[in-house]
């Protein structure tokens, strides 16, 4: 029987993409770079499956294109504001994703991020490097103490829930959190987690605002100027979602006036380009998407794919189908 034709936009992880090539006649783009909507459509048009990651956009401008090969986009990540799912579905496309498997991952990184913005660890760090330290002294380098905290979720799913966890478990932090969606009482209950009504509610009461929902026009600058002007001046603000939730310059902004204390930040809106004021801020922590690289997740979430992509050919509904 002929393999089925699978396109990997970039370089896998060396045991999965093994293993791919084992199942499927696979070809890699070689540039290991982000795909052009020309080099898209041309893979669409050419393979039966294509795997896109988070820097590829697959948007209907690609998709909106007569006779795809392609039946399947089988993305690498579990966010897939990348991918326009409404032109997917119209054109015949099943989407699916790899949930689950980096949540602790990414919810590690969020703790990561909010300690290091609290502590000034990059700060200090850099003032190491540069041969800056003059040594000890009672008003050096002054953080803030999160244990003890509140500890605010926007978007209560399974990685905000991680998080919420190791921030409740391990320091201490009463967990409060906004989801538009109706979460279980047994999960909110593992972390004694408090519902509260609006995401302004949130931002009023946390010491620390980890952000958790999906990327995408749905949530485009929901954290803005406005609602940055709610947060406590020694506050917190965590970003291992998506960019374009946050409007970088308006964030800027906000940490220059020192209305909130200090950020951090794994994802940026238009990755890897950052938003230049951004980097004029000492109290901001600037990451780039590191939340699933760790290698046991980057391996599930190929191995992830790989299911999906099986189920698929093997005429089964795959377990991530998102459209
Ligand atoms: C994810 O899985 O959504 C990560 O952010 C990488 O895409």
């Amino acid at each position: 029987m002929t393999k089925k034709k699978v396109l990997i936009t970039r370089r896998w992880p060396e045991a999965v993409e093994a293993r791919l090539k084992e199942l499927y006649d696979v070809t890699l783009n070689e540039t290991d770079t982000p795909m052009t909507a020309e080099a898209m459509r041309a893979a669409l048009a050419d393979y039966d499956a294509v795997c896109p990651t988070v820097s590829d956009k697959v948007d209907a401008s690609v998709l909106a294109v007569s006779g795809q090969r392609a039946k399947i986009l089988a993305s690498y990540g579990v966010g897939y504001s990348h991918i326009d799912t409404e032109a997917a579905k119209k054109a015949g496309l099943v989407v699916t994703n790899t949930p689950e498997v980096l949540s602790e991952c990414t919810a590690d990184l969020a703790l990561t991020l909010m300690l290091m913005a609290a502590r000034r660890a990059g700060e200090g760090e850099r003032e190491v490097r540069a041969g800056n330290w003059t040594g000890w002294r009672p008003t050096h380098m002054i953080g803030t103490k999160v244990s003890g905290g509140v500890f605010g979720v926007l978007g209560f799913g399974r990685i905000g829930r991680e998080a919420a966890k190791r921030a409740h478990h391990g320091f201490g932090m009463k967990v409060i959190y906004f989801d538009p969606f109706p979460v279980k009482p047994e999960l909110a209950a593992e972390t004694n987690a408090e519902k509260r009504d609006t995401i302004e509610e949130v931002l009023r009461e946390a010491d620390v605002v980890s952000l958790h929902m999906p990327g995408g026009k749905d949530n485009y600058h929901l954290i803005s100027t406005e609602r940055l002007k709610l947060m406590k001046p020694t506050a917190i603000l965590v970003n291992t979602a998506r960019g374009e939730v946050v409007d970088g310059k308006a964030l800027a902004a906000a940490l220059k006036a020192g209305t909130i204390a200090g950020a951090g930040l794994d994802v940026f809106e238009g990755e890897p380009k950052i938003e230049p004021t951004l980097f004029e801020c000492e109290n901001a922590v600037l990451l780039p998407h590191l939340g699933s690289a760790t290698k046991a997740t980057r391996d599930a979430m190929g191995y992830r794919v790989i299911d999906n992509l099986e189920a698929f050919f093997r005429g089964d509904a795959p377990r991530d189908r998102v459209a």
